[in-house]
């Protein structure tokens, strides 16, 4: 198949090109290279030369993707190109809904009009357990049809392009010219490539894994953990991680297996949750070191505890996370950042 990447250079785009040259297809990567690498888009072009190309524009650019569309006969687009900080989008929701939403429907038009106006065929978007805020009680495992109520204009940006896509497909169905739409709702994801080649470098660095890592290797002289005093078994937030190369695993399976005419969505979790302490002892077993943490105040709008229930994508795609053991997750990411201090740029 030929697939559109867009947000390639961002951590999780970059390990789903990777797995896509892997199975054979040829791949197109774009990103605005805001917040992603030209690193690994050169480390894909110089190990598959004849299948990779990278295109350096923004998705809210038609004219451009749509050129990108036709020149590689594209049939499949996956969406990750998206701008991904709760806390920024609360600082600056406008710029969220522009780069997600406004650019968003950039990206569709050009889809639309490929083909020779066909419109592409399969198209999978990066969503998020962010679209369900914080689930009711007896919601937790979160199934798929957790009501969705985002606490934040990130997770709100999400769940109106869930709408705005489902939208779309209908007019293509009505059309009587089906497209295949998944939406994965990822939980947190961790881990990386387990070659080396890939790592997660994101500035700034928010989540859990890699700060703990940046910790443990005197990148950063501590970390806090917002809220001690949740009612969970340790008192802190509880979350589900997924190893990059399982979700990555999971949109190549909706490739494979949503079909075309169907609207589906899935959670991408492992199903079991962690709690931020059993993270932070798992980053001190891996990595040997010890670190300093202040305990401090929760912080607003933060869930007790998310956590997948797998049910759906493992019945109907298939689907099951290979890596489910923390350490082991922890340990792909800890011994790419060790031997990459400074991401990217080491
Ligand atoms: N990392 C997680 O734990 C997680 C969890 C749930 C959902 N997601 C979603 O997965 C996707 C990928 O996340 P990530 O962690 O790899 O983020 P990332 O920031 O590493 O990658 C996103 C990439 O998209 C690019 N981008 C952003 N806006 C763009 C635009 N308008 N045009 C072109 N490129 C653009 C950025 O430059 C970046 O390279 C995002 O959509 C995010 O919302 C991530």
């Amino acid at each position: 198949m030929s697939i559109l990447v867009t947000g390639s250079a961002g951590y999780i785009g970059s390990h789903a090109c990777q797995r896509l040259l892997r199975d054979g297809h040829r791949v197109v990567g774009l990103d605005n290279l805001f917040r992603g690498h030209q690193a690994p888009m050169d480390l894909l072009s110089e190990a598959h030369p004849d299948r990779f190309s990278f295109v350096h524009a923004d998705v809210g650019d038609t004219d451009r993707v749509l050129a990108t569309l036709d020149e590689h006969q594209v049939d499949t687009v996956m969406h990750f190109g998206a701008l991904a900080y709760v806390g920024e989008s609360v600082e600056d929701p406008l710029w969220y809904y522009r780069n997600n939403i406004a650019m968003g429907i950039g990206l569709l038009d050009a889809c639309d009009q490929a083909q020779n106006g066909r419109g592409i065929s399969r198209f999978i978007f990066s969503s998020s357990c962010a679209t369900y805020g914080d689930p009711p009680e007896g919601m937790i495992p979160v199934p798929e049809h957790c009501p969705q109520a985002p606490t934040s204009p990130y997770g709100y940006t999400k769940l109106h392009f869930e709408h705005i896509l489902k939208d779309y497909a209908t007019k293509r169905r009505r059309a009587d010219n089906p497209i295949a739409l998944t939406m994965l709702r990822y939980f947190n994801v961790a881990g990386s490539d387990r070659t080396g080649m890939l790592g997660e470098d994101h500035t700034p660095e928010t989540h859990l894994v890699p700060v703990g890592i940046e910790a443990a290797t005197g990148k950063r002289d501590s970390l806090s953990i917002f809220g001690t005093d949740y009612p969970t078994p340790d008192g802190t937030c509880v979350r589900d991680y997924v190893h990059v190369e399982d979700l990555v695993d999971a949109h190549t399976r909706a490739m494979d297996r949503v079909e075309i005419g169907q609207v589906q969505a899935f959670n991408v979790g492992i199903g079991k949750g962690y709690s931020v302490r059993e993270i932070l002892d798992s980053i001190k077993r891996v990595s040997g070191n010890d670190f300093i943490i202040h305990e401090t105040d929760r912080r607003a709008g933060d869930a007790i505890a998310l956590y997948n229930d797998p049910s759906k994508i493992q019945s109907e795609l298939g689907w099951r996370a290979e890596i489910t053991d923390i350490d082991e997750i922890v340990s792909t990411a800890y011994a790419w950042l060790r031997t990459h201090p400074e991401g990217y740029g080491s």
